[in-house]
């Protein structure tokens, strides 16, 4: 191929070379299986000629996946893009592997024009292996033989001279001269496995290198499957045997507020739950205590995961009194032998510990409780234990799992080429780790203040009697890391209980509520009939105090503190005309914030009101027969309300649902720590409902 300089300068980085095109294919397709790789985890590469600008001569580039992207959704923007020649000459310069930490600053010096994407550790590996195509993955098949206490002499049996062995060392520029010398001397060879860590591939076209990776692992796996032992978990603990489905899940959201606690001593965590047949499998085996204490071991894995879990071992059905006065004991058990572990480790240049709560919960009966920052980060963390339980699964069926020593553990999970990642992290969003419920999310005030909390980084329960249009409002928000639609009448008692279930089964807990639910019938007391009056009463004072409840109870237990905020209304304080039913729940929903605010307030939750006004704007009260109602009760046109309510407001300016959210923000936002039992009006200053 050839290219002007002008036109090199325009082209993307895929016209550049055709490989590229065939690498990004070729990547996104491993990327998309979970056997193959587990998330963000392995990289792969081509190796493709251009005509050089810059010396107008023919050049090899080296074209690798950089830092921090996944296979599965790679583009050619998640490419970092180096000069093969100068990654060999890095060899010259190359001062032993005690300073190999060192040359991932100097691949900086190897790149081709901007260079793409920031190149990882790996890039070593990719550029000295002298094939076009190198992939570099993390099957579960193979890490099962990588952590075997005879992998060596396994992998030989199973593959022959194809795939052969290389003892684990820490990727580096070191594993990575170590890989290209077994490519180079032994030409028969399509990969390697690495020990305790993964398999690396190579050959001259995409196409091969993709075949011989996904030949590696199938022939991987079938060798498991006939030489696997018959019980490689041990035996069936009948104590441990799950609960059925509905069972697991109604334990799981009531033991959930409870285990997040204790996973959010030291950093706030969101959670995550997984009671699939794999989980299942191996926490009700007798196994279990044994093996999860060995930990994970694909390098990946034990950044998210910690190096091993905290396992629960009290009956799926004990009274939870009895579960949570364990898990406190476990807890300070685990939080003590993990800072054994960091001390026993660490050295003065050694990163400071990063807190001591277990990422991985397992619960013999009921599943496996994962958490991270946030939800992606729990559920992630939450598949990479199910990779590890595969390769436990897999080497504990031909042989002994053997994951790498504790001591290599902490050099990964504390290494400076690590803690420098955690640096160049954004930072967290003012509401990264909570999680709200809103009810009436689907309209109006409540989506709005939804669609803030989530912009702000929180996790959103859209809890609303109208379940299309609390689905609307979560689909316009995200997938489910971000936002779950529940259908709930506020009014029923037992639905309100199951959508803080759902809230702890989704997402580990709950931190707000806000009672925002509503509706309103404009009429004088002699037309006020005693459904009109129930129903107000009922949704509004009712529903409050149901969904305050339910969520105090999931608080308490999680010992987070937390916020319960009204949406109550000018009309708590001030007296007009047709407004007994609707202002009189009002005032009940003014008074239960004080009420609950002083009773709460031992347990750092904090419960706090917004008073807003005349909201025309997106308020499904007001298109409802309200504003029409409302509009002759003041003698205006009901399209001129929003106008009208503006002008008769101190500031002259109209409220929009997002003028509240503002508000209930505020109240979250962290900025109000010593504030509650507060009334914040939010309706252009209407002098007769100030609070005094
Ligand atoms: N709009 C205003 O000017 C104004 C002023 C003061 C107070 N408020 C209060 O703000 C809140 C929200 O009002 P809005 O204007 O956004 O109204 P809206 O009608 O747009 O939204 C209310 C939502 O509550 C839901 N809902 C009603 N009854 C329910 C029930 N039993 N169970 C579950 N969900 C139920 C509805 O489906 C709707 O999605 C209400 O409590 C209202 O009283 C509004
Ligand atoms: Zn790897």
């Amino acid at each position: 191929m050839e290219f002007k300089l002008d036109g090199v300068h325009k082209v993307g980085i895929s016209e550049l070379s055709p490989v590229v095109d065939q690498l990004v294919k070729r990547s996104n397709r491993l990327g998309a299986d979970p056997k193959v790789t587990n998330y963000a985890g392995g990289n792969t590469s081509a190796k493709g000629e251009i005509l050089d600008p810059l010396t107008n001569e023919m050049a090899s580039l080296t074209f690798v996946k950089g830092s921090g992207g996944d296979l599965g959704t790679l583009t050619e923007n998640g490419l970092a893009i180096l000069y093969t020649n100068k990654i060999h000459a890095l060899k010259k310069v190359y001062p032993g592997v005690d300073r190999e930490d060192e040359m991932v600053a100097l691949f900086d010096y190897c790149l081709y024009g901007k260079g793409g994407a920031a190149p990882s550790i790996d890039t070593s590996m990719h550029g000295l292996v002298d094939y076009p195509h190198v992939d570099h993955l993390h099957p579960d098949s193979i890490i099962a033989f990588a952590t075997s206490k005879e992998g060596e002499r396994l992998t030989k049996e199973c593959f022959g001279d194809e795939i052969l062995w290389v003892d684990w060392r820490r990727p580096g520029f070191q594993l990575g001269l170590d890989i290209a010398e077994i490519a180079a001397s032994n030409p028969q060879a399509k990969g390697c496995i690495l020990g305790g860590h993964g398999l690396t591939t190579w050959a001259t076209t995409s196409d091969e290198c993709e075949k011989r990776s996904l030949d590696a692992i199938a022939k991987a796996e079938q060798f498991i499957k006939s030489k696997g032992a018959t019980a490689p978990f041990g035996e069936l603990v009948s104590k441990f045997s799950p609960l059925t489905e509905l069972e697991r899940h109604k334990r799981a959201a009531k033991l959930a507020p409870v285990l997040r606690g204790i996973a959010s001593c030291d950093a706030r965590m969101v959670g995550h739950f997984n009671d699939s047949a794999v989980v299942l499998e191996f926490i009700s085996h007798s196994k279990l205590q044994h093996l999860a204490a060995l930990g994970t071991s694909c390098p990946d894995h034990f950044l998210r995961t910690k190096i091993s879990p905290l396992v629960l071992d009290t009956d799926p059905k004990a009274p939870i009194e009895e579960v949570i006065a364990r898990v406190e004991e476990l807890h300070a058990e685990y939080r003590n032998t993990y800072s054994e572990y960091y001390k026993r480790y660490a050295t003065p240049d050694s990163p400071a510990m990063r807190g001591c709560d277990p990422a991985i919960i397992l619960v013999p009966g009921i599943g496996m409780f994962s958490y991270g920052k946030d939800k992606q980060t729990a559920r992630v963390a939450g598949e990479f234990y199910v990779n590890a339980i595969n390769v436990m699964l897999g080497a504990e069926s031909i042989s002994t799992y053997q994951p790498i020593s504790e001591a290599e553990k902490f050099k990964i999970e504390y290494w400076e080429l690590e803690e420098a990642k955690l640096r160049r992290m954004p930072a967290p969003k003012k509401l990264q780790g909570q999680i709200a419920i809103i009810t009436g999310a689907a309209s109006g005030i409540g989506k709005a203040i939804a669609l803030r909390y989530a912009a702000e980084g929180a996790c959103v329960v859209i809890a609303d009697r109208d379940f299309e249009g609390a689905k609307a409002t979560a689909a316009e928000i995200g997938n489910s890391d971000k936002a779950i639609a529940v259908a709930v009448d506020v009014t029923d008692e037992a639905a309100v209980a199951a959508t803080v279930d759902a809230a702890a089964l989704a997402f580990g807990g709950v931190d707000i509520v806000v009672n925002n639910a509503g509706l309103s019938l404009s009429k004088s007391l002699v037309e006020t009939t005693v459904q009109d009056w129930d129903l107000q009463h009922n949704v509004m004072a009712k529903g409050s105090f149901l969904f305050s409840r339910e969520a105090a109870k999931a608080l308490i237990l999680q010992k987070m503190g937390g916020n319960i905020i009204y949406i109550s209304s000018k009309n708590s304080v001030f007296a007009g005309p047709n407004n007994v039913a609707y202002g009189a729940t009002k005032a009940d929903q003014a008074h239960q914030v004080r009420l609950l605010a002083a009773e709460l307030g031992e347990h750092k939750i904090r419960v706090n009101g917004i008073n807003p006004d005349g909201v025309v704007r997106g308020s499904g009260i007001f298109s409802s027969g309200w504003g029409a109602n409302r509009a002759a009760v003041y003698g205006v046109e009901e399209e001129k309300l929003g106008e009208f309510y503006a002008k008769r407001s101190i500031l002259k300016m109209e409220v929009v649902p997002e003028h509240i959210a503002a508000a209930a923000f505020a109240l979250v936002s962290g900025d109000l720590p010593l504030t509650t039992g507060l009334h914040i009006p939010v309706d252009g200053g209407v002098a007769a409902a100030f609070l005094r």
